[in-house]
């Protein structure tokens, strides 16, 4: 299962599956086989009015400039920026104030290196979250807590118990809470408005036969030589950046062509276990969360879980040996199986697509990733459309589109939206666990009804994880 085994496999079974996965998407599909291929406009639904939700932002990187910030914007008010980087807080105040003047909101923006001190403000309603991964639980756990709704940016947890721990305060609280995984509601062209969904929706109606096996590519992780300690960067509290992690120096390497200088801080930090899952959460949570969503198993798991890996450090008992070189599993192969037998494989790359989720079903296959969808089931569409029914169970009523639209108008109606905790975190604990087997190099055994790893004292204790003094998460 070896990666580097399956590249060079060439047959003719494979060529076929090339000319399957090539094939152009249709260009007459629009209409009357999507019912919404025309969406309103959702923020029409939001004017600027004294009744737009009040947002503070926590978390004011990379992703959030270049999304969460606008589209938030286009449904809220933002109030309130909080980042334990002050540049980055400085930079988040001046956008949104641009924003909202050229919208005719003349808000004060106030700046926090605390979120706390969001959570203290009575006066907001909604919280965006988009910190790296290791901040998301306990953030989001505490806004809730304070009676806020919350945004939260995938992958929601950093172990399966943060997943059950959000579960547990989300249950009691009466408060609407979307993850970031925005492939549940965009992505397609005018021919297909949403690739992901329309999968999901071929699957479910049985257009597939029997799902036996879905495969997600989701790209090799990049490495690092080892990296030199590093003075601090002005402006950043490196010990709240750290937060439930353990303490360590703040190192900086190259930049490579993504942008960032190779460090364990901003953007960078999804390349260690300390503080994420490396590429099996960071591109799991959207590919596999689709893939168990047309499975017709996302409320459930896996019961075996095994593959192999390479880690570019020394690992021994899953740990790494070497402290300070990037070390999240950079290629990889993870066999999961269902109790109906069904297999989903999370794969680096496959032999025919670097990113993509092939959905292989006893009567057909299905290709698809943000850029195409492709397949018999979706030529089939043209003369045998889909009943309005299936998307609209599928998309809980609402018009699929824009998925932080999808939030505000779940904020109207207090339904949890189309990203809900209750399924993320079920896809997150497959991730989790993949990545589990992969660290200790053994195939693991996992109950979906209990929730446990079993028959694995060792790897059942890797459920959760040592936090910090001081940067607990508490239910
Ligand atoms: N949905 C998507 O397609 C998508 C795309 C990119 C990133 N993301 C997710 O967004 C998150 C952020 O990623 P990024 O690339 O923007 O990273 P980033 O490092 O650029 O930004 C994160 C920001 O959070 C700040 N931060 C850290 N701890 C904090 C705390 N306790 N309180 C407030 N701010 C804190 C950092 O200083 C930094 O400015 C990640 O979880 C990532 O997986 C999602």
């Amino acid at each position: 299962m070896a990666a580097s085994s399956r590249v060079n496999r060439a047959s003719s079974s494979v060529a076929s599956r090339r000319e399957f996965l090539q094939q152009a998407s249709l260009a007459a599909l629009a209409g009357s086989v999507f019912p919404w291929a025309n969406p309103s406009d959702v923020s029409a639904a939001f004017p600027l009015a004294n009744d737009r939700a009040v947002v503070g932002c926590i978390g004011v990187g990379d992703r959030w400039r270049g999304g969460i910030g606008p589209n938030v914007m286009a449904f809220g008010d933002v109030t309130a920026v909080c980042d334990v980087d002050a540049n980055n807080v400085g930079r988040a105040a001046d956008q949104v104030k641009k924003t909202q003047e050229k919208r005719g909101v003349n808000r004060e923006v106030s700046t926090h290196e605390d979120y706390r001190a969001i959570l203290d403000r009575k006066d907001i309603d909604v919280v965006t979250i988009v910190t790296p991964d290791h901040w998301h639980s306990k953030i989001a756990i505490e806004a809730l807590k304070a009676g806020k709704d919350v945004y939260c940016e995938k992958p929601l947890t950093l172990t399966i118990n943060e997943g059950k721990q959000i579960i547990s305060v989300l249950k009691d609280s009466k408060r609407v809470f979307q993850v970031g995984t925005q492939q549940r509601s965009e992505m397609g062209n005018k021919d297909v408005p949403q690739f992901f969904l329309t999968a999901v929706a071929l699957a479910h109606a049985g257009r597939l036969g029997k799902i036996q096996k879905v495969t997600c590519a989701i790209g090799a992780a990049p490495t690092s030589g080892e990296l030199p300690k590093a003075e601090v960067p002005k402006g950043l509290n490196w010990n709240l950046w750290l937060g439930q992690a353990p303490v360590t120096d703040y190192v900086s390497g190259p930049v490579p062509e993504r942008g960032y200088a190779q460090t364990r801080c901003h953007y960078e930090f999804r390349w260690w276990y300390e503080y994420s899952g490396g590429k099996m959460t960071d591109w799991g949570a959207h590919h596999v969360d689709i893939a168990q969503w047309a499975m017709g198993l996302d409320n459930t798991g896996p019961v075996s879980i095994e593959g192999t890996a390479t880690h570019p450090c020394e690992m021994k008992g899953g740990v790494p040996q070497q402290t300070n070189r990037y070390n999240v599993a950079e290629k990889f192969h993870v066999k999961c199986v269902f109790a109906n037998g069904a297999e989903l494989h999370i794969v680096d790359t496959h032999p025919e697509f670097d990113n993509g989720i092939l959905i292989e079903g006893s009567d057909a296959r299905l290709f698809v990733n943000r850029g195409k969808i492709t397949g018999k089931p979706l030529e089939d569409l043209k003369t045998n459309p889909l009943p309005e029914e299936v998307f609209a169970k599928l998309y809980k009523g609402k018009k699929p589109g824009n998925h932080m639209g999808n939030f505000f108008e779940c904020l109207k109606d207090r339904t949890q939206p189309i990203s809900d905790v209750y399924t993320h975190h079920r896809a997150m604990t497959t991730c989790h666990l993949a990545n589990i087997a992969i660290r200790l190099g053994r195939k693991i055994e996992w109950n979906p009804e209990t929730e446990h790893i079993v028959n694995d004292a060792e790897a059942a204790q890797w459920e959760g994880r040592e936090q910090r003094k001081g940067f607990e998460i508490v239910v």
